[in-house]
């Protein structure tokens, strides 16, 4: 039988982690789903914090579909808030259309609350599928740069074209500009959260950093990094913090996107003390630390 890894359970998200608090903090809601609040300006990341009906709370359903698009897959967690429960945010930032990033009852929910989504402008094509509003919509190139409220946000370059593992499914494959990952700029840290994605050399040009989001999956076909390219990556950054997401919050033991489990890299990780696993809405606060060892790493570049 395979074993899945998954997460304590969760901590419920209440209005003080929306709050101003004069720090800059995270919270792992759910798979991909992450709040940054940095003092006061709240910005939800890839939101799937909805069941597919108000009336799954015992059957646990969610609102993603599995990737034949047959079956809707069931939370192995409750998220630590659902999306119609949140206040209205100062952003809400998609790195890519998947439905484990976009789920579209928390999409509705969000829009219905008069909030603003960024993305590429693949992101904002589905968004109007979906029927969000054009004025809710803004859409970045890759490298673009812009502004949530004293927080500069750069759009990164991420690959992620696993449609074509699957032609039978899926006509079109994803393009390097559909996808892209976010770097915040805060005013006393810089988080970058690289989305779902190959290893890119440009993965490599994050130096300023001090916070790194981080998955691996087995499976290929499922276009992110390795578990290889997860332990590389984090220990060539081998002086920021690195907080696992993408893992354990689907009943998907075989689906390689939802199978990562963070103490199987626990052991290869440079420094450990800063490898994060948190509970679904822990708070994590980010400090801004000395970068001494990130050009000294264990771990030389291979591209
Ligand atoms: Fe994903």
């Amino acid at each position: 039988m395979t074993q899945q890894a998954r997460p304590k359970p969760s901590i419920p998200l209440t209005a003080d982690a929306f709050a101003d608090h004069q720090e800059t903090a995270v919270y792992w809601l759910a798979s991909s789903t992450i709040l940054l609040n940095s003092y006061g300006t709240n910005i939800l990341m890839d939101p799937t914090l909805m069941f597919l009906h108000d009336d799954d709370q015992e059957s646990m359903v969610s609102e993603v579909l599995d990737d034949d698009q047959i079956d809707y897959m069931k939370f192995l967690v409750r998220p630590p808030i659902f999306a119609s429960e949140l206040p209205r945010l100062d952003a809400v930032l998609l790195t890519h259309a998947d439905v484990d990033h976009m789920g579209p009852r928390s999409i509705e929910a969000l829009a219905a609350k008069g909030n603003i989504f960024h993305g590429t402008p693949y992101v904002g094509r589905i968004l109007r599928e979906q029927g969000v509003a054009e004025e809710q919509i803004v859409t970045h190139g890759i490298g673009e740069r812009f502004q949530i409220n004293d927080i500069t946000v750069e759009t990164t370059e991420a690959d992620h074209p696993w449609q074509k593992f699957f032609p039978e499914v899926y006509d079109y494959v994803y393009k390097p500009e559909d996808c892209c990952g976010f770097k915040f700029y805060c005013r006393d840290c810089v988080i970058w959260n690289p989305g779902d994605s190959l290893l890119l050399n440009s993965h490599f040009h994050h130096q300023d950093a001090d916070l790194i989001f981080m998955d691996y999956s087995e499976d290929p076909t499922a276009c992110h990094f390795g578990q290889k390219d997860a332990v590389l990556l984090s220990n060539y950054y081998s002086d920021q913090d690195i907080i696992m997401y993408h893992w354990g919050f689907y009943d998907a033991p075989t689906v390689g996107w939802c199978s990562a489990d963070p103490e199987v890299i626990r052991p290869q990780i440079v420094r450990p003390q800063r490898f994060r696993v948190l509970t679904p809405g822990e708070k994590f606060v980010v400090f801004s630390l000395p970068k001494t060892k990130c050009y000294q790493s264990v771990a030389t570049r291979p591209i």
